[in-house]
């Protein structure tokens, strides 16, 4: 055995919570698949007080000193927002730490700084649970899918917004119940503006757009409507169409034309789906994307796209 991985972990929130069960709870079937023991060096928090059940001597306030420490080999930031997180996964890459991430902000504004930093460290950074939560989607598009030439990916890429569209379809649930209700299930972040405003979906589609199309897609680029304003009637009218409304992350690429070369397109809005469309039937705060590609046609991933165990 190798001596130990030891990764320090930035946020201890919904997400990191899990992250620090899922380590203890599979340290022995992590030690045989890595080759060496994954062990926790320590755990940056604001307020150590609010984490009563984590082995206190882990905690710490001080995240520069942590992703600076010598025995530290990986650092994963669950934090979320730009800074200090930028800052401080900049600072872990330029002393030779890998990095694994789930901020799909900070990647959507400045992913390349984070990327070029990481080349030119030699060190690896990794953000699958940034979009879709626990659906295995970006190495697929990055690796899986490398030889080929993908042209769309679109799906339901919000779970919090999908749960509140699904609840006030289902039951007639008001918008403000149904986000109450999945702000206590975790899946909305701390200020749900970014989930009901399409920003957080936006952010996705950006890098979704990034990797699947081989070019730099902020979140700025990213044309962006949420559902604040999609009513119980909207919802039955829709109905009445045979159709479902569901919140879209649509990316494609757009033939060139006039001697224009081909560009790209990242959008995110509520549509209209037919309800035969298999995204019309995914609920709740599930996910679902759809990537076509050349070679391989259409591909579709499904699963839980938010929440603590599934992102951890
Ligand atoms: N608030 C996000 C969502 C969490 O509802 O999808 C996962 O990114």
């Amino acid at each position: 055995m190798n001596r130990p991985v030891r990764v320090a972990l930035l946020g201890c929130g919904t997400v990191g919570t899990e992250v620090v069960r899922l380590l203890e709870d599979q340290a022995a079937d992590l030690a045989a698949r890595v080759g060496a023991p994954v062990e926790l060096a320590g755990i940056a928090v604001r307020r150590p007080h609010r984490h009563p059940g984590v082995r206190q001597e882990l905690l710490t306030t001080d995240a520069a000193a942590l992703v600076a420490r010598e025995d530290v080999d990986v650092v994963v930031e669950v934090v979320g927002g730009i800074e200090p997180a930028r800052t401080l996964l900049l600072q872990a890459i330029k002393a030779g730490k890998s990095v694994v991430t789930a901020n799909k902000a900070l990647l959507a504004e400045d992913g390349a700084t984070l990327a070029e930093a990481a080349d030119a460290a030699g060190v690896d950074l990794y953000y699958e649970a940034s979009v879709a939560g626990a659906i295995p989607l970006l190495r697929p598009l990055r690796e899986s899918l490398a030889g080929d030439r993908i042209t769309r990916v679109a799906g339901i890429v919000n779970g919090t917004t999908n749960f509140i569209l699904s609840a006030m379809a289902a039951s007639g649930a008001g918008y403000a119940d149904a986000l109450a209700e999945a702000t206590r299930l975790g899946y909305a972040e701390a200020d749900p503006t970014a989930d009901v405003d399409g920003y957080d979906a936006a952010s996705k589609a950006a890098i979704l757009a990034t990797i699947a199309f081989h070019t730099r897609v902020t979140a700025a680029d990213v044309h962006c409507e949420g559902i604040r304003r999609v009513t119980a009637a909207d919802i039955a009218a829709a109905e009445g169409l045979g159709c479902a409304i569901k919140l879209l992350a649509i990316c494609e690429r757009v033939p060139g034309s006039g001697g224009a070369p081909e560009s790209v397109s990242a959008r995110v809005y509520p549509a209209m789906i037919p309800l035969a469309h298999p995204l019309a039937s995914v609920d709740e705060a599930f996910n679902a994307v759809f990537v076509e590609a050349d070679a391989a046609g259409q591909l579709m991933f499904y699963g839980q796209g938010a929440g603590g165990a599934p992102t951890a």
